[in-house]
Order: C-alpha cells, then sequence, then structure tokens
C-alpha cells in the first residue's frame, strides 16, 4: 500500500554534505578505527557537553556496554519503564538481570519518578530511564532517589540527541547515557550509537570492551620466553592488548566485543552534527503546527511540553478520548490508516507484557497507566523533517475527520 504520509524510513533526507563526508571517507587510507570515528566522538562531547564519547555500531551495543561497564548480573534488580522499545532492557535480561517496572506519566509517557521507590529493594542496583519520543524524563528526582539508594542511573537517549532536562544536555546527568543513529532517529548515522559518561573509569573500560579488548588491574608479565621463544620485538596487535609484558591481576578480566562504529557511520555522523539543531527546530516547527491544528478537537488531547523539557519530537503523540468519541482507538486509528493513508505505528506495546516478560511472571495489571495509556489513547502519527506542507495539513484535516466520523456514528439523528 501506497501511503499519502508514510512512516518514511529515514529520519531526515540527506544532503550533498553528507554524500561528500561519505564519499571522502570511501576515498580514505582506512575505513576503519581511524581519525572520523575519533572526530565524530570530539564532536558529539563538545555538542553535548560530555567529558567522554564512545561511538558505537547501535544503541543496542552500547547498553550491551553499559551493563557490563555496570557489572550488572543474575540476583541483581533493574528498575525501568515498561513504555520503551523492548532492547532497552536486553542487556539486562541477557546478564540475567531481574526486571522491575515502575509506571509512566500518562502524558510524556516517561517514568513517573513517584512510582519508582516503591519497588527499590537491597537487590535494586540501577534505574535505566528512556526518554521518550524526544522528551526528557523527570531526572531531578530520580536522582535523588539513586543518590539515597546508591543507584547508578542509565540514559536511554535513542530518541534525545539535542535533548535537554532543566537547560543539561540529556545522556550528560545519569552515570551513563547511550544514543542511536539509526536510520530513523533525530540524527542517523545509518546504524550507528553512542555511550557517554563524565565517569573516566567508566571511559577507559569501555574503550577497551567495545573494542575487543581484555580489561582489568594489570600486573607485569614476568616471563621473559614463551616456551622456547624469546619476547618478540615486534608484537604490535590491535586486537590483544599488551598481551605480552602484562597479566591481568588474580586471572580477573572481562572480554569485551566489536561495539565499534565504522568510517563511514562517523564520516556521516559528523555532518550530520552540523545539521541537528535545524533538524531538531523543524521537528519541533511541524509539531507546532499539528497541535495549533488540532488543539480544539474535541476527545483528542496534545501532549504538553514539560516545563523542564525542550522536546524534538522524535514521536509526535496524541491521546484519543473513547469515552469523549463514543468508539474504541482501534477504530480511530483504522481510519487514518486505511480511510486516510497516513501509515500508523505505536510506540511501544508496554513491554513487560512481551512473552518473554510474561514467561518471568510479568502481568496485566502490573503498570496501569502505561496499560490503559497504550490501549485506550495513545496515537503517533509519522513525523520528520521532510513532512510537506501538504502531508502537515492532511494529517490535521484526517483526525478531525476521523473524529467527526465516529462521533456521529454514535450521536442518534
Ligand atoms: C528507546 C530505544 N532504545 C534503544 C533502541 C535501539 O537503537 P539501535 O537501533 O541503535 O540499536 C531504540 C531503537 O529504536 C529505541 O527506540
Amino acid at each position: 500500500m501506497s501511503f499519502t504520509v508514510p512512516y518514511s524510513g529515514v529520519s531526515n533526507k540527506l544532503g550533498e554534505a553528507e554524500i561528500a563526508a561519505v564519499v571522502d571517507a570511501l576515498r580514505s587510507d582506512t575505513l576503519a578505527m581511524g581519525p572520523r570515528g575519533a572526530q565524530f566522538e570530539r564532536r558529539f562531547a563538545d555538542r553535548i557537553g560530555a567529558k567522554h564519547v564512545q561511538a558505537t555500531s547501535s544503541c543496542t551495543t552500547a547498553l550491551f556496554l553499559a551493563a557490563q561497564l555496570l557489572g550488572l548480573g543474575p540476583g541483581d534488580e533493574v528498575i525501568t519503564t515498561p513504555q520503551t522499545f523492548w532492547v532497552t532492557t536486553w542487556p539486562l535480561q541477557a546478564r540475567g538481570c531481574d526486571i522491575r517496572f515502575a509506571d509512566i506519566d500518562p502524558n510524556s509517557l516517561t517514568l513517573d519518578p513517584a512510582t519508582i521507590e516503591p519497588l527499590i529493594t537491597e537487590r535494586t542496583r540501577s534505574i535505566w530511564v528512556v526518554h521518550h519520543g524526544g522528551q526528557a524524563t523527570d531526572m531531578d528526582p530520580i536522582m535523588a532517589l539513586a543518590d539515597r539508594y546508591g543507584l547508578s542511573v542509565v540514559e536511554d537517549c535513542a530518541h534525545v540527541p539535542g535533548g535537554t532536562y532543566r537547560g543539561r544536555a540529556l545522556g550528560t546527568i545519569g552515570d551513563l547515557g547511550c544514543f542511536s543513529f539509526h536510520s530513523l532517529k533525530n540524527m542517523t548515522t545509518g546504524e550507528g550509537g553512542a555511550l557517554v559518561t563524565d565517569n573516566d573509569r567508566y571511559a577507559e573500560m569501555a574503550r577497551a570492551l567495545g573494542t575487543i579488548h581484555t580489561w582489568g588491574d594489570t600486573v607485569p608479565r614476568r616471563e621473559e620466553r614463551i616456551g622456547p621463544y624469546a619476547r618478540p620485538a615486534y608484537y604490535r596487535d590491535a586486537h590483544v592488548r599488551s598481551s605480552y609484558t602484562v597479566d591481568y591481576r588474580d586471572g580477573r578480566y572481562l572480554v569485551g566485543n566489536n561495539y565499534r562504529m565504522s568510517e563511514l557511520s562517523a564520516a556521516l555522523g559528523i555532518a550530520q552534527l552540523g545539521r541537528l539543531d535545524e533538524l531538531n527546530d523543524r521537528r519541533r516547527e511541524i509539531a507546532a503546527r499539528l497541535d495549533d491544528g488540532l488543539r480544539d478537537v474535541p476527545g483528542i488531547g496534545l501532549q504538553v511540553e514539560q516545563p523542564y523539557a525542550h522536546h524534538i519530537y522524535h514521536l509526535y503523540t496524541l491521546f484519543y478520548d473513547p469515552a469523549v468519541i463514543g468508539a474504541p482507538k482501534d477504530d480511530f486509528l483504522r481510519h487514518l490508516q486505511e480511510v486516510e493513508g497516513i501509515e500508523i505505528v505505536l510506540r511501544y506495546f508496554p513491554i513487560h507484557l512481551l512473552p518473554e516478560f510474561r514467561a518471568a511472571g510479568h502481568s496485566y495489571g502490573e503498570c496501569p497507566v502505561a496499560e490503559r495509556t497504550y490501549f485506550e489513547h495513545q496515537v503517533q502519527l509519522p513525523i520528520y523533517p521532510h513532512l510537506t506542507e501538504a502531508q502537515i495539513d492532511h494529517m490535521i484535516g484526517a483526525v478531525r475527520r476521523g473524529v467527526a466520523a465516529l462521533s456521529s456514528e454514535r450521536s442518534p439523528r
């Protein structure tokens, strides 16, 4: 089916500058572990005011790295939100952690800090927040809880490159921030991500563990000979850090993984960073246009930009009220997609209700606000900077027509 307003597979149309940057990288001496990766990391760090940035192959791999750096493992409990892409919790599940789901604020769709504290036990180690749809989670109360109970905080920043909380860049408030530069994200490197931290030790660990090195406290290696051989004079090997000169204290070390970003992605990322404000501003402009066009529609509520947030509208969310309109939300979504040609993708099905979490004992009723909001109210319209004025007008008209059609089906003539 071809849509009047498709969801779009790219977050923004690339310009000549991006294309030239990638072609330039293609002509260079290396496509991996070269100067562009390092430059992208420095530029991104400067842009968000972070001390350390490690570029990764995705946000997923940045989250895996975060879980490893924090040493989370079996028996540890981590509190997070059910309103996210399930990948937020996958590294935790993979490491055998127990996930506890707090609930969300029904308008911002981010964690409601008041629902976190009752879940804290002596096994709780970390809080993983998700800045949903481009808007900050209310971080101050969460950081206060983390301080009080000695918990780490990870920010899933997949939706928020350039988003802020009380003027501070998202990703720099908790212990670790994980970004995505997937094709659909506000800025893109094709596939890609970044791990951000102000903590020197985490940064050093991430540098080793994100690039298949091993990491641990080292002691000098004593043997001058290896079997019958003298220690080799030339033993530079990018993949085995200091293998002939050091051992790990008590034989204890961590093994990393290849989570690196390629030079092509980094080249694209550098060019996209130069456009990040323009791209985010255009999303804000579109959201304001949609808000203005839909403010007075009975049974349709708007998402409010919280006073502490600079919302960069990775997603544009509306709230449908079935009680006012007199028909279930699915009828409205069907109208938008099937009658109006607007491709509907809802982000996200509450993840505590996914099969693997149900198998682990989670069930309906655990996060009542997230459940009610998702099943009854939450609607998302496509948003990206290359939406045309005609597409924006079409969406405003489509919502109005859908509400009118469903309301008139109910009202007796
Ligand atoms: C909230 C959230 N976290 C993590 C990810 C994973 O990002 P990536 O595709 O870069 O691994 C996504 C991607 O959609 C996401 O939306």
